[in-house]
């Protein structure tokens, strides 16, 4: 069997509603999965929820539910919000869920059994809504700590730490001998500077119980529950552990463990993550995999922030943007379209109603909506449906945008493979325009000429559906379906010139994207 792509993304902490963050970074991975398997290959991405840790338990008390039942309540919430999204993602994880706590549990017997951790006793500041202590850089000019750290306490505890030291030198080596580990570029550069300059401090993985008990039993010690992060990161292997992955289950060595030699998944290929977590998967992450004897995870993948009118997104000052609302408003697909072709991923973004509005106007309705509404209607007025003698007066420059799609693609720049597709819808309505079809069929000495025109038109919106299928899948359906094509345009190889046959008989042509007047 041969190895899957295997893609992760964050998994979102449960207690809070699903934001534009949160969707932007599930669409990412959810593009790149379904390009993989456009391209031919097997690929298995997993999302899901990050539900133990003192900010849950907190929560669910302020609500006066058990944890486990306030968790199991939003968890509907947040995978309902995942089909809205439309992800394929193959499973769902969730950190409370027996084949996570098992594996988590190994992996501490494993670690403690082989001497990595030690116990020791450590004061100071501690804030309960980062979960962790605060040193003298947290602080401000003025010596107190920002408020975004929320209360403040004075903290003695025991607790057990994992020997980060030993391995920083050979993280810094490992990072420069592969550069591709951290992308983008400026990311990495990010996490040389920090291991360079400063001494890691090894990490705190234990809280206390009798402080703390909505968490993960640590198997050698039931004073204890695992620290949040710890539990959080090791589910991009437990899922793949527990689903029987020979390699995570070697590695994870937790029984009873069905081996199912047809899933080759771990390593990852690529972790999805937002900037601010880049610490704990470019650093933290890959200590635990070589303390494990795991091999590491091909990529880190770090997108930027989103602000929503060059504002922070606070829920306290309503300035935020809700995702469910605007996909019901405009659809999933404009929704899609517009976070992945206004943010590149990396630099941080800014949503506007107003540039969401334009983009879905000009590119959608206008540009592609426009595109495919007209070329069928006319294959529908003047040809009654049926599809003309193959014409490839568009083959090369079609060709052209498909090979640099492809190899977008590859590289993941998906912002760019939009650029790429967007440029086969300009230069094909621009075709309309030069050749005037309407005129052409006024004409019947330009019988001939209309026919070529006509098949260039509809086999552009075929190769586009195709094209578009990783970003807009509803659309790409759609148009497959008008072009009165059977199955799902999600075959990258069927992007080449002169699949639709001469005497096809096309569906029918509706809006894609109905204008709004707004
Ligand atoms: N639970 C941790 C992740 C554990 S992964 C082993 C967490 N959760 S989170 O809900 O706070 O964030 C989940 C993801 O959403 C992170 O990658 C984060 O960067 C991303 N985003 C949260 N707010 C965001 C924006 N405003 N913009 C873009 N992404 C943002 O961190």
């Amino acid at each position: 069997m041969s190895k899957r792509v295997y893609v992760t993304t964050a998994i979102d902490y449960v207690n809070g509603q699903p934001h534009l963050g949160h969707a932007y970074e599930k669409i990412i991975a959810d593009v790149i999965t379904r390009s993989r398997r456009s391209l031919g290959r097997e690929a298995f991405f997993l999302t899901g929820l990050d539900e133990h840790g003192q900010k849950v338990q907190q929560a669910a008390i302020a609500e006066g539910k058990q944890p486990q039942k306030y968790c199991d309540d939003l968890a509907a919430t947040w995978e309902a919000f995942a089909n809205q999204l439309q992800l394929t993602n193959d499973d769902f994880v969730r950190p409370t869920s027996k084949r996570h706590k098992d594996v988590v549990q190994a992996i501490l017997a494993r670690l403690n059994a082989e001497g990595h951790f030690y116990k020791a006793i450590y004061r100071g500041f501690y804030s309960t809504k980062e979960e962790t202590f605060l040193t003298d850089k947290d602080r401000r000019p003025d010596g107190t700590f920002d408020p975004s750290f929320g209360e403040v306490v004075d903290l003695e505890e025991e607790n057990y730490y994992f020997k980060l030291k030993a391995h920083q030198q050979w993280l810094i080596d490992y990072i420069e001998q592969n550069p591709s580990f951290v992308a983008p570029d400026y990311r990495r550069n990010e996490v040389l500077g920090l291991l360079k300059h400063n001494t890691l401090e090894d990490l705190c993985i234990t809280r206390p119980a009798n402080r703390l008990n909505w968490g993960i039993p640590v198997p050698f010690d039931p004073n204890y529950v695992t620290y949040v992060w710890f539990d959080a990161l090791v589910n991009y292997i437990s899922i793949p552990a527990a689903l029987g992955d020979p390699v995570a289950a070697q590695v994870v060595n937790s029984q009873p463990l069905n081996i199912n030699p047809q899933l080759s998944l771990w390593p990852a290929d690529l972790h999805v993550i937002g900037k601010d977590i880049l610490k704990f998967h470019a650093v933290y992450w890959p200590i635990m995999l070589k303390a494990m004897g795991a091999p590491l995870p091909k990529q880190v993948l770090a997108h930027g922030w989103w602000q929503k009118d060059g504002e922070k997104m606070s829920k306290t000052t309503g300035n935020v943007v809700d995702p469910v609302a605007v996909i019901d408003e405009w659809g999933i697909d404009a929704f899609r379209f517009y976070v992945l072709r206004e943010l590149d991923i990396g630099p941080d973004g800014n949503w506007t109603d107003a540039g969401f509005r334009g983009r879905y106007s000009a590119e959608l309705a206008n540009g592609l909506g426009n595109l495919v509404n007209r070329s069928l209607s006319m294959l529908k007025r003047y040809r009654n449906g049926v599809v003309p003698a193959v014409s490839n007066e568009l083959a090369v420059e079609a060709e052209k945008v498909v090979a640099e799609t492809r190899s977008l693609l590859e590289r993941n720049e998906l912002q760019g493979a939009l650029l790429a597709i967007w440029s086969l819808v300009t230069r094909a309505n621009q075709y309309v325009d030069q050749t005037a079809p309407f005129k052409l069929a006024k004409d019947p000495q330009q019988s001939g000429r209309l026919d070529e025109v006509l098949y260039n038109l509809a086999e552009v919106c075929r190769i586009l559906a195709v094209l578009l299928w990783p970003f807009l899948p509803t659309t790409a359906r759609k148009i497959y379906q008008q072009l009165g094509l059977v199955g799902e345009p999600d075959k990258f190889s069927a992007a080449k010139w002169g699949g639709l046959k001469a005497g096809h008989a096309i569906g029918s042509p509706a809006a894609l994207f109905p204008r709004k007047d707004v």
